[in-house]
């Protein structure tokens, strides 16, 4: 049975903790899940990550080089990040993974449909971006409580719309606007207006679940082959999973 560690107990790490019970239970790939929080002496002692075949790290980004400082201790050599923020410390992150020969998929949005939504829009803006009648906007809203804006997903949106688009020369050109409202967990919305007529491409997200799936999704590409060391991104396990599907 595979083992997996997942670090971090909050509302991603139990996401996808649920998710991998739900998996096995619908007799799915079974996984024992070891899920854990915050270290009681400030770091995990290696010893208390088991020994697992996977480390989900899903914490703080102050706590990923600890964590996968122990993920490799530890023995794990497969691994996904998906804690956001911690770029500074990318350096360290990849060389502790070449020194070790550890294979790990970092990315800030594990979500299937972002993936795929960022694709739609390079080829919506690869339509309309030549025809002079059509303006592009990108309107954003999540939960009162957020407190980045843009989101990262937006931006993220928007360096695709203004690298492509022939009239923008940088994201700032572009009419973006952020809503914080209520507790709406994510919507994106990439529209083209003319005089007569607006097309609208709109993503909305229902809850953590939709990043789960692509952790696991993640989980299966790193498994499926020996990838090499060193961080990858979720791209190629998106190019995998369109060219080759994997049963739930
Ligand atoms: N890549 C993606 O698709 C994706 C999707 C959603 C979220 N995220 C990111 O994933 C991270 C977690 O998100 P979340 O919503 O679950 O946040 P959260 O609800 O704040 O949970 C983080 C949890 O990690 C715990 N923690 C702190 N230090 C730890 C350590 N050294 N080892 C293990 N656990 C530790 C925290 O405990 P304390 O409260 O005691 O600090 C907290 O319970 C964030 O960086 C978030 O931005 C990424």
């Amino acid at each position: 049975m595979q083992q997996i560690t997942i670090l971090g107990d909050g509302s991603l790490g139990r996401a996808v903790d649920a998710a991998l019970l739900e998996r096995s239970a619908s007799g799915g790939r079974p996984a024992e899940v070891l899920l854990l929080g915050r270290p009681r002496r400030g770091r995990h002692d290696p010893g208390d990550l088991g020994r697992p075949d996977l480390v989900i790290e899903a914490s703080r980004p102050e706590a990923v080089v600890a964590n996968v400082e122990a993920a490799m201790a530890a023995g794990a050599r497969r691994l996904i990040v998906a804690t956001t923020g911690w770029r500074p410390a990318r350096p360290r992150v990849e060389a502790l993974l070449r020194e070790t020969g550890a294979a790990a998929v970092a990315a800030p949005n594990f979500s299937l449909g972002v993936a795929l939504f960022g694709r739609l829009v390079e080829t919506a803006v690869g339509l309309f971006g030549p025809l002079d009648a059509f303006d592009p906007y990108l309107l954003e809203w999540h939960r009162r409580a957020k407190h980045d804006r843009p989101s990262g997903t937006a931006l993220d949106l928007a360096r695709r719309i203004a690298d492509r688009h022939p009239r923008l020369t940088s994201t700032d050109e572009l009419e973006l606007v952020s809503i914080r409202a209520g507790s709406s967990p994510g919507m994106h919305l990439v529209g083209f207006d003319a005089a007569g007529e607006t097309v609208e491409l709109r993503l909305t997200a229902r809850d953590r679940s939709a990043y789960a799936a692509g952790i696991l999704a993640t989980a299966d590409w790193l498994e499926r082959d020996a990838r090499p060391a060193g961080l990858h991104a979720f791209d190629p396990v998106v190019d995998e999973l369109i060219a080759r599907p994997i049963a739930a």
